[in-house]
C-alpha cells in the first residue's frame, strides 16, 4: 500500500471576497500535495470554506438575505478560486453539509463522554471579526475609548450560559507534546510564540453560544450551538470520513499537515490538540503558520482598498508566473511585501530568460540541427558528468526543502540547476561545434535535452502547465512524468522524437516602466 499524505487549508470565511493572502495558503498546500504524488504518495488535499458564527449572520442580513442563501452564494466564490488557480484539491468542505453537521457532533459527544466538557455562563471580551474570545489583559484601549484586540479586532462584552472545554488541565500535556515532537509547529520563530503563551497558563474555554443561531446545534441541548472555531477545525476530520462509514479515517488521519496564516495559528496549535488529546484521537504532525502578504508595505484590508485578487493578478501575469512569484518572493514562514515591479522582474528574469530561454535555445537547436529527434551522445566530458550528476542529486535536495516547507529554497535549488546549464551552455557553445565538431554537438545537446527533461519534471508542482508544456515538447509519456522517471535510469534515449519547441514564458513589460 502506497504512504498516504493528508493536507489540509484553512477554510475561508466566505464573508470576505478571495484575494491573495486566501490563494497564497492553498497555493502552498497544492505544491505538497502536487509534490508528493509525484513522489509517489497517495494524497489526500482539502480545502473548503468556514460558514458559521456571528460573522456570517451579520453578513448576511447586512446583504438582506438568509445566511443559507448567503453562503450558498459566496462559498462558489472560493470554489471558483481554488479551479482558477489550477488547485488539485481532492475534497472541497462545506461546513453547512450534513457530513459535518455529523462529525461535528460526534466529536462533541466524545469530549462529553471523555468528561471534559461542563456547563457555565461566560462573560467576557468577544471579537466578530477574530471569532475569538479575549482576556482584559490583551486588550488595549483606542483613542476613542474602544478596546482592540491584538489582531485590531473591535471586541464587544458578551455574558451568557455556555459550555466550556477544561483547556486549563491540557497545559502540561501539551508542553510535553512540543518538547517531544519539535517540528509540530514551524517555523521555528512561531513554535517559540506557541510555547510562551502555553506557559503563560490557560484558561477554559467556552465553546457554546446562545444569542445567536446560525451554527451546529448541540444535539442534547438545543438552546446551545456550537462555538464556531470548533466547528471549523473539525472539518479536518469530516473531510475523510470521521462520522461517516468508510476507511479513509483510518488511513488518512492524523494529518500531515495542517497549513495555516499566523494568524489563526493559536487555534490550530493550542485549542486543536488540546481538543483532539481530550476526544482521545491521535494529533497532527505539523501545524506550519506562514506570514502575510502586505501591498506596497501596508496591510491589505478591504476597507483600505487595497485588496490584491488573485483574479486580476493571473489575467496579467499568467497563473504559473504568480504561482512561482508568491512562493519564491518570500520565504515560507515570513512577511511579504507584494509589488508589481518585483513580481514582473522575477517573471523577466529568472522565468522568460533563465528557465524559457534554456529551453528554447536547447530545444530549438536539437529540432533544427538534429533532424527534431534526440542526438546521439558520444563520450561525456568532465564538465558533461558534472552537470548531469548535478541533475540527478537535485531531487534530493528539493524533498529536503518541501519536507520543512521550505519552497523558495526548493526553487532555488531547481534554479542552482538552471543557471548552471546555461552557463554550460554558454562555455560548451553548441552552435559553434555544428560545422566544427558535430558529435560534440550532438553530445552537448543530449546532455542538456536530458537536464531540461529533469528539471521539468521537479518543476511540475510548481508550475504545472509551463512544465507540461516542455514535457510536451520532449513528447515524454504520462506515465513517465513522477519522480519514479527522474534520473539515470529513465535517460532520454537517442533518437526520441521532439516536437516544434514553442515558447513557454512569454517576457512581460511593466506599463508603469514603458510610461516613464
Ligand atoms: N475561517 C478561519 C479558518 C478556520 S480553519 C479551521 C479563517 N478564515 S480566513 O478566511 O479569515 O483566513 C484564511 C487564511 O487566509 C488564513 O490562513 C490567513 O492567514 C490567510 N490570509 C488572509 N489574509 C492574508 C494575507 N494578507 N496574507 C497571507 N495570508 C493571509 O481564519
Amino acid at each position: 500500500m502506497r504512504d498516504k499524505y493528508y493536507v489540509t487549508t484553512p477554510i475561508y470565511y466566505v464573508n470576505d471576497a478571495p484575494h491573495i493572502g486566501h490563494a497564497y495558503t492553498t497555493l502552498a498546500c497544492d505544491v505538497l500535495a502536487r509534490f508528493k504524488r509525484l513522489d509517489g504518495f497517495d494524497v489526500k488535499f482539502v480545502t473548503g470554506t468556514d460558514e458559521h458564527g456571528q460573522k456570517i449572520e451579520n453578513s448576511a442580513s447586512v446583504a438582506g438575505i438568509s445566511p443559507e442563501q448567503f453562503t450558498d452564494k459566496v462559498s462558489q466564490n472560493f470554489r471558483d478560486l481554488a479551479d482558477f488557480m489550477g488547485f488539485s484539491y481532492d475534497d472541497f468542505i462545506r461546513t453547512t453539509e450534513q457530513r459535518h453537521f455529523r462529525a461535528c457532533q460526534a466529536f462533541w459527544e466524545r469530549l462529553k463522554v471523555n468528561g471534559h466538557l461542563y456547563l457555565g455562563k461566560y462573560s467576557g471580551w468577544y471579537a466578530i471579526r477574530d471569532e475569538a474570545f479575549y482576556s482584559e489583559t490583551e486588550l488595549q484601549i483606542r483613542a476613542d475609548g474602544k478596546r482592540i484586540a491584538p489582531s485590531g479586532a473591535e471586541v464587544e462584552w458578551i455574558e451568557e450560559p455556555s459550555y466550556f472545554f477544561d483547556l486549563s488541565v491540557w497545559q502540561e500535556k501539551l508542553l510535553e507534546f512540543y518538547e517531544d515532537n519539535p517540528n509540530f509547529i514551524l517555523p521555528k520563530s512561531r513554535r517559540n510564540e506557541v510555547l510562551s503563551f502555553v506557559k503563560g497558563g490557560l484558561q477554559d474555554l467556552s465553546v457554546s453560544r446562545t444569542t445567536f443561531s446560525w451554527g451546529i446545534p448541540i444535539s442534547d441541548n438545543q438552546e446551545h450551538i456550537m462555538y464556531v472555531w470548533l466547528d471549523a477545525l473539525t472539518n479536518y476530520l469530516t473531510a475523510i470520513g470521521f462520522a461517516d462509514p468508510s476507511r479513509d479515517f483510518e488511513e488518512f488521519w492524523p494529518a500531515n499537515i495542517h497549513v495555516v496564516g499566523k494568524d489563526i495559528l493559536r487555534f490550530h496549535a493550542v485549542y486543536w490538540p488540546a481538543f483532539l488529546m481530550a476526544a482521545k484521537l491521535p494529533l497532527p504532525k505539523r501545524v506550519y503558520a506562514h506570514g502575510w502578504w502586505t501591498n506596497q508595505g501596508q496591510k491589505i484590508s478591504k476597507s483600505l482598498g487595497n485588496i490584491i485578487d488573485p483574479f486580476e493578478l493571473v489575467k496579467k501575469y499568467g497563473l504559473d508566473q504568480v504561482r512561482y512569484f508568491l512562493l519564491r518572493e518570500v520565504p515560507f514562514g515570513n512577511d511579504g511585501d507584494f509589488s508589481h515591479s518585483a513580481m514582473i522582474s522575477r517573471a523577466n528574469g529568472e522565468l522568460a530568460n533563465d528557465y524559457g530561454n534554456l529551453v528554447q535555445r536547447v530545444l530549438s537547436m536539437i529540432y533544427k540541427n538534429c533532424e527534431e529527434k534526440i542526438p546521439i551522445p558520444n563520450v561525456f566530458s568532465a564538465e558533461d558528468s558534472e552537470i548531469l550528476d548535478m541533475t540527478y542529486m537535485t531531487l534530493e535536495h528539493l524533498r529536503g526543502k518541501i519536507e520543512v516547507q521550505e519552497f523558495s529554497q526548493g526553487l532555488e535549488s531547481i534554479w542552482v540547476l538552471i543557471r548552471k546549464a546555461n552557463a554550460y551552455v554558454d562555455a560548451q557553445a553548441p552552435w559553434a561545434l555544428k560545422k566544427a565538431d558535430p558529435m560534440r554537438m550532438d553530445t552537448v545537446l543530449y546532455v542538456l535535452a536530458e537536464v531540461i527533461r529533469n528539471v521539468a519534471l521537479l518543476s511540475q508542482p510548481f508550475m504545472p502547465t509551463a512544465s507540461e508544456k516542455i514535457l510536451n515538447q520532449l513528447t515524454i509519456k504520462q506515465d513517465n512524468r513522477t519522480f519514479l522517471s527522474f534520473g539515470k535510469n529513465s535517460a532520454l534515449k537517442e533518437g526520441h522524437q521532439l516536437l516544434k519547441p514553442d515558447a513557454i514564458f512569454p517576457r512581460l513589460y511593466d506599463d508603469t516602466i514603458l510610461s516613464e
